[in-house]
């Protein structure tokens, strides 16, 4: 299985699994004095994606684990990340809760909606988006020093190629896949969390699955996003 690591933002990484040539699952580690990984992958990705990290940081020191939403991709391997890192805290809205409670084999961290993790010179914003992209503990993160939002699966794309993609190609690629495929909330959902993000005005979209995005391009996905699936 093909697999990359790569900066996207000065000490954030985007490391990447490729089950397929037209998919991709991408995590995103944040090197500070207190690390954070973001997207804890499926278990036959364990091994690759612990091997990257290595890379960079000793996973060991890793202080924030988190994701979005109770789903396989974004947390099936918590309890192995929690083995290597003995003391990380899993950070979990309160939505989220429960399911964590009961499949963590450590007691999960809650945040408020909007709290600031100070993780040494980075500063990360937890933010809860009930639904969206989906499932109720859906939730979003937003490092403010790099502006970069980790947005799980809203801007999902089958673009395998390439780190970075903008424009109204990109933007296209989005809606065809999220027309194809359908699992993100519309509606309400979708129009509270796209506003929660223009708030934090980002630089960089840090999506999980395809290329991520930048610049301009993030607020006319969400305009488009809004326009296409919201009535
Ligand atoms: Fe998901
Ligand atoms: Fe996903």
């Amino acid at each position: 299985m093909k697999s990359r690591i790569e900066p996207i933002a000065e000490d954030i990484y985007r490391i990447s699994v490729y089950p397929s040539e037209s998919f991709s699952f991408n995590h995103f580690l944040i090197v500070d004095k207190s690390p954070v990984f973001i997207h804890m992958g499926r278990p036959e990705w364990f091994e690759t994606l612990t091997k990257l990290v290595s890379e960079v940081i000793d996973p060991a020191s890793i202080k924030y684990l988190t994701f979005s939403h109770f789903e396989a991709d974004e947390c099936s391997n918590l309890n192995r990340w929690l083995h290597i890192a003995k003391n990380a805290e899993v950070l979990v809205g309160k939505t989220g809760k429960a399911s964590i409670e009961d499949f963590s084999s450590k007691p999960p961290r809650l945040f408020e909606d909007f709290e600031t993790f100070d993780l040494g010179t980075k500063r990360l914003i937890a933010l809860e988006t009930p639904h969206c992209p989906h499932n109720w503990d859906a939730c979003m993160f937003f490092e403010e020093i790099t502006g970069t939002l980790f947005s799980s699966d809203l801007g999902a794309n089958q673009c395998t190629s390439d780190l970075f993609f903008e424009g109204d190609s990109f933007i296209e690629q989005v809606i065809l896949f999220e027309k194809n495929v359908g699992f993100m909330s519309k509606g309400k959902p979708l129009r509270q969390a796209s506003k929660k993000i223009s708030q934090m005005n980002p630089k960089i979209l840090a999506i999980q699955h395809g290329a991520i995005t930048r610049g301009v391009t993030i607020q006319r996905l969400l305009s488009r996003l809004i326009d296409e699936f919201c009535d």
